[in-house]
């Protein structure tokens, strides 16, 4: 069952029933000042830091799902009726929410009134536009009662839910004209206010959430809608809002717009204030200024669409279904600038408290945004760099708006390091750009500990060679990229984290996973160092680089496939010989990827045992047989129930792994049959059991030995987004960026008759068009460039500012 469809032309996911299996939602605003948005108008506004600089207020968990956002009421006679269908959730006579690129359209009506809600951030903007639009479509005169209204978060989203003690008495806010400002804890240490305007004359407004809503009132209840009459009150404590009212009255066929702006606003500490106890408004006026009126709004709107055209623009293929299409071109793109944005802060899963920045995620997250933005990528590497210490170790975590590690969580998870020499090997491929090697980068933050980035990646690599264990396998430390596999844990107790409790600080718990990824990013810090003219580091380098390879020949490998790990006693895990947990996907993905015994048939191997026992319908399972019962030398992983999370789930951010093992062996039917397993739009149809939004990837999707099967969970912040969108258009696709060039080496299915990809690089466009007439799977025949033959399949740098035809015939 589908709730909507996809405006392909419009960018757009347009859903027409509000009842959605889950909220299905959108991000606006790209680069400090962000807000979430529901397809009924739930969500919230942060200003770069969703813990500690949340505008307004959200409650996670709440009953029913999704209650509280920026809301309108429309009173029309005896009807009150909301255009996002909540929270009066009114029968309307039609409804429509378009979830676009970095904007969100409402389009409902309900006797004989139109009305139009556009939700975006303008460029470079600390304040999000809405625009509200009513028209009288009905034959007598209209007089409409309009009322606004957000609830302020006290700015610390976690205090805000936690300390009522103080907080119930902090509350503070300034009415002026028609903008209500919130100014909470100004007087003291912060310089910062909110505000949120409307550029129009006002009937009214409510500060005081208890008066307008009424004590035991939910939003769908309000009093003063109900009474239809404001009560002006000014907040003091407890829970300041921000509602506006306004008589609206429309003859047949006239319609207005209202422009709403929620804002946020930084002043100088010598510049606080207007007079005693008024603040300085002067910003927030000259925010309001320059969009107050439509003609500036459409102006904004029209910069956002050219600024999302360049940036899809870059990559953009021609296919024979639409579904893939959608996915390259839209909206697997779009996700990864949000992943890029948010790491695993804030989404409906994320509640933007508990964690910042991840390093292995923003990493990671790089791969599918690097094309889009480079310097924004290049500034990203440097801040997670600094985070990192000069044994190569790192804080697992850092805060967004301070850049700092988060010492709550701290270090040791031993994939870290690694995913850096990832990021900025993807980096130099994309842009050419070797400067930033020689970039004096801190460790710790410390900026008298700084040193060129290079170090950074050195320091990387040599923390796994400096940290074997027993079989000369990496130590897995608290965990690898599998956050709940915590060999060294030991916990008993409920009231410790599994991810940062070690009661035996281990030195024998050993990652097959880990192994695998650094024979493939310990063979990219190698080629790096040769093309830098650092010879003798790479031959140093290559030599450890081969003793894993040797060492996973040796003891990693289980007859059928690799094995996943060595727990703290020296025990097998992922093997045969296990009663759960015989087969897990993260070192079959990494060890066909690093392509360790390929000759000798274990890669093969490896995969065809990933198809036997992982495959499910609806994906590639994490592990197979679940874990039924809770092994304490395991951890986490063994508390999920079957089939769910790290426990058997499909945990998409993974699957991708093995499909680029599968390009690697050149089997494109089965690479492109696992993505269209789990990528979105390709479930659409199902909608009602995958339940998140068919337009983004998730985190998981309940795995075959779940109570429910393809059922899914945690859209949006998962690095499933660049790991899918790499797989695609790197190795099915097959169009890999190098130093020297584009690689060209499709893998996929023998059907395809060809497809066109068009690839902004290096300043050119490329203009790829791939044909398959013997329907092979992989083989390039020929390439030809602006019509003259290749001698390889890497076409090279090409003159910038230009198209340039390639043409790829496999066989
Ligand atoms: C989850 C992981 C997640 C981790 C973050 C675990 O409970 O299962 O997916 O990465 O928490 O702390
Ligand atoms: C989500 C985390 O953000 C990521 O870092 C981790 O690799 C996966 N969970 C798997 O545990």
């Amino acid at each position: 069952m589908k709730y909507g469809h996809f405006d392909d032309k419009n960018r757009e996911y347009v859903i027409t029933n509000p009842q959605t299996p889950y909220p299905w939602i959108n991000y606006l605003g790209n680069e400090d000042f962000f807000s979430l948005t529901s397809n009924t108008g739930g969500g919230y506004t942060f200003y770069k830091d969703a813990k500690f600089r949340r505008l307004t207020r959200y409650r996670y968990n709440n009953v029913p799902i999704d209650d509280g956002g920026k809301y309108f009421y429309i009173k029309d006679g005896d009807v009150t009726w909301s255009p996002g269908w909540k929270p009066m959730k009114t029968r309307l006579d039609s409804y429509e929410c378009r979830h676009g690129m970095s904007y969100t359209k409402f389009n409902s009506a309900k006797n004989g009134v139109e009305a139009q809600i556009l939700q975006f951030i303008p460029l470079g903007f600390w304040g999000e536009i809405q625009k509200v639009s009513l028209k009288n479509t009905a034959s007598e005169t209209k007089k409409l009662k309009l009322f606004s209204f957000i609830e302020w978060c006290l700015w610390n989203a976690e205090d805000d839910m936690t300390n009522f003690q103080r907080n119930f008495s902090t509350g503070e806010v300034e009415i002026e004209d028609s903008t209500i400002y919130h100014k909470t804890e100004f007087k003291e240490r912060r310089n910062h206010y909110a505000f949120y305007s409307v550029n129009a004359p006002i009937d009214g407004y409510d500060t005081d959430r208890e008066s307008f809503l009424g004590l035991y009132n939910g939003f769908d209840n309000p009093d003063v809608v109900n009474q239809g009459t404001p009560k002006n009150t000014e907040a003091h404590g407890w829970s300041p809002i921000a509602s506006h009212y306004i008589e609206v009255e429309l003859q047949p066929g006239e319609s207005r717009d209202f422009i709403f702006m929620l804002g946020y606003v930084e002043v100088d500490k010598d510049d606080k204030w207007e007079r005693k106890a008024v603040i300085n408004k002067k910003p927030a006026k000259a925010m309001m200024a320059k969009y107050n009126t439509v003609e500036k709004i459409d102006t904004a709107y029209d910069d956002l669409h050219t600024y999302w055209d360049r940036l899809l623009g870059k990559i953009n293929i021609e296919s024979s279904d639409d579904r893939l299409d959608r996915m390259v071109n839209i909206w697997n793109q779009y996700q990864c600038m949000v992943t890029f944005n948010m790491s695993r802060s804030a989404s409906f899963f994320e509640s933007g408290i508990g964690r910042g920045m991840g390093f292995r995620d923003s990493n990671q997250d790089l791969i599918g945004f690097v094309h889009q933005i480079p310097e924004r990528a290049r500034e990203r590497i440097f801040d997670i760099a600094s985070t990192q210490f000069e044994d190569g170790s790192c804080y697992h975590q850092y805060q967004p708006l301070t850049k700092k590690g988060n010492s709550a969580i701290g270090g040791d998870f031993n994939d870290d390091p690694l995913w850096l020499i990832l990021s900025t090997t993807e980096y130099i491929k994309e842009t050419g750009d070797f400067s930033l090697l020689d970039e004096m980068v801190p460790f710790d933050n410390d900026a008298s500990r700084a040193k060129p980035h290079f170090d950074h990646l050195k320091a990387s690599f040599y923390h796994v060679v400096n940290n074997l264990g027993p079989h000369g396998l990496p130590l897995i430390g608290r965990a690898d990229w599998n956050d709940c596999l915590n060999l060294n844990c030991f916990s008993d107790d409920p009231n410790e984290s599994f991810q940062t409790t070690g009661n035996k600080k281990g030195k024998t718990a050993e990652s097959l996973m880990i192994a695998g990824l650094f024979v493939v990013y310990g063979k990219e810090y190698v080629k790096l160092c040769k093309r830098i003219g650092k010879d003798t580091e790479a031959k140093e380098a290559e030599k450890h680089v081969k003793a894993m390879i040797e060492a996973v020949k040796k003891d990693g490998w289980d007859g059928d496939w690799y094995l996943r790990a060595y727990d703290y006693y020296g025990k097998k895990i992922g093997s045969n010989e296990n009663e759960e947990g015989k087969i897990f996907i993260e070192s079959q993905g990494w060890c066909s990827m690093a392509e360790i015994g390929k000759k000798e048939g274990m890669v093969e191997k490896s995969l065809n045992a990933v198809k036997e026992h992982l495959d499910c319908e609806y994906g590639i399972v994490l592990n197979s047989p679940a874990f039924t019962k809770y092994y304490i030398e395991y951890g986490e992983i063994s508390t999920y129930p079957a089939g769910y999370k790290e426990n058997g789930g499909i945990f998409c951010h993974n699957n991708p792994w093995i499909m680029i093992g599968e390009t690697l062996l050149g089997r494109g039917d089965q690479a492109y049959g696992y993505y269209t397993k789990i990528a979105p739009s390709f479930l659409e149809d199902i909608s009602e059991l995958h339940k998140v939004e068919p337009y983004v990837y998730c985190q998981m999707i309940a795995g075959k030995e779940a109570f429910k099967p393809g059922e899914a969970k945690n859209s949006w912040l998962s690095g499933t987004a660049s790991w899918n969108f790499f797989a695609i258009t790197q190795y099915i696709l097959g169009v890999k960026t190098d130093y020297d060039g584009l690689v060209i080496d499709p893998c996929i299915p023998s059907k395809w008759d060809g497809f066109k990809m068009s690839r902004e690089f290096r300043g050119a466009t490329y203009k790829i068009e791939v044909q398959n007439p013997d329907h092979v799977s992989k083989g390039v025949k020929r390439i030809l460039v602006n019509g003259k033959e290749i001698p390889s399949n890497t076409v090279p740098i090409l003159e910038k500012g230009k198209a340039h035809s390639v043409q790829v015939i496999m066989g």
